[in-house]
């Protein structure tokens, strides 16, 4: 006799990361892990110290479901100045815990069962459970590695655009694959957008970590039409160093934001309290700590390309994770990420893992970085080479 589940549930499959450290766990001697997206750094002090205040001041209560009004005004200011679009605080934002659950309302409050959601392949692989759970199926928009980086055509959203598609899942700069898509990329897919009726939902979690002059763009800055169809999705996750904390928001119009607020409020309500009041002062406060972060991932990725640039690597323009190019060896990306595995004790995630797109790819994160990251890198290019040969 077992509890039955549910039809929904059953579609769920476990993310790459979850079911490569099932394998990683059978392995009895050390490895070295260069798989995670979880910085190794700290949150700043000033932000710790915040979240201290806040709970020896008492801020243990209900938080207010839609997110304290200073974070929501915090957020609106921060939209309005870093990424030139404005959104009313008291309508238009909601905060979340983590992007992973606004990604969740985003989609739980814009589908029915038999709807189609655009997404990117490679995709970011935790994009596809949600839309699953919400009865629609998700559709892989295919992309080519043109000069070394991973774009999208216009021909390619054509080719994956059915008549039951809703939403099209953008995530700029791109995980897996570190692209950050330029100004007349983005125009090109929000005119698709608003052509084909289709809602757009933007993924921003890693827009602090760009590099080389790349420049972030928020899709519902373009234009007050994209605006009105867009959903922005983003957390303090990544910019911060604060995975564990669980805060992020989203922002869009407000009747859809009424509509996810539906959702929050009957399950999970929102991020604590203290916390709520120390991602305002994350927000508002000095923001060198961004800077200098982005500086240190800055020298990781420069070391992960000198190492590596003979067996493929291709330079990301954002986020902290590095494709290497394998396909000229001949064995697919999952034996190869077994290989590395077991062989030569690192782990790396599979590109094949994010879609058919990702295939003869590998993702490197340099999320890590000092010993860990040199040592994994050592590792990386001694098993390619051995592979090569
Ligand atoms: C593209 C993307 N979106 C969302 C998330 C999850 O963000 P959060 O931890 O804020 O839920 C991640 C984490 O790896 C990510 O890579």
């Amino acid at each position: 006799m077992s509890i039955p589940l549910s039809e929904r549930v059953s579609t769920l499959r476990p993310t790459a990361v979850n079911s490569i450290l099932a394998e990683v766990r059978a392995v009895t001697t050390p490895v070295v892990s260069l798989m995670r997206g979880e910085p190794d750094l700290k949150t700043p002090a000033h932000i710790v110290e915040a979240a201290q205040r806040a709970l020896a001041n008492g801020r243990t209560g209900y938080a207010d479901n839609r997110g304290e009004i200073k974070l929501r005004e915090a957020v609106a200011s921060k939209l309005a100045r870093e990424n030139s679009v404005r959104y009313d605080p008291a309508s238009e934002i909601l905060i979340t815990p983590g992007a992973t659950f606004g990604i969740h309302i985003a989609l739980s409050a814009m589908l029915n069962p038999g709807d189609h959601v655009l997404v990117p392949d490679p995709v970011y692989d935790a994009y596809l459970s949600p839309i699953r759970l919400a009865g629609a199926e998700p559709r892989a928009v295919a992309s080519s590695i043109v000069d070394g980086r991973f774009t999208i055509s216009l021909e390619s959203l054509e080719a994956a655009r059915t008549p039951q598609t809703k939403a099209m899942l953008l995530n700029t700069p791109w995980n897996p694959t570190g692209t950050v898509f330029t100004r007349a990329e983005l125009e090109a897919i929000g005119d698709f957008c608003i052509r084909n009726n289709i809602t757009l939902i933007a993924d921003e979690i890693y827009e602090a970590i760009v590099y080389d002059g790349n420049v972030h763009i928020s899709p519902p800055a373009l234009s007050d039409e994209l605006r009105a169809r867009s959903v922005l999705i983003n957390a303090l996750s990544k910019t911060y160093a604060m995975t564990g904390w669980r805060v992020g928001y989203v922002a869009a119009p407000a009747a859809f934001v009424q509509a996810m607020f539906l959702i929050l409020q009957q399950s999970s309500r929102g991020p604590a309290t203290f916390v709520q009041d120390a991602a305002a002062v994350a927000l508002n406060g000095p923001q060198d700590c961004v800077a200098e972060m982005r500086a240190e991932y800055t020298k990781r990725r420069a070391l992960v390309l000198s190492e590596l640039r003979e067996q493929g690597a291709l330079s990301p323009e954002g986020g902290f994770f590095a494709m290497v190019d394998a396909r000229s060896l001949g064995v697919s990306s999952n034996e190869i990420r077994r290989r590395l595995l077991t062989e030569f004790g690192v782990v790396v995630v599979h590109g094949a893992a994010y879609g058919p797109g990702g295939e003869g790819t590998l993702r490197v994160s340099f999320a890590a970085g000092g010993a860990t990251l040199e040592e994994g890198l050592r590792r990386v290019k001694a098993g390619l080479i051995a592979i090569a040969q």
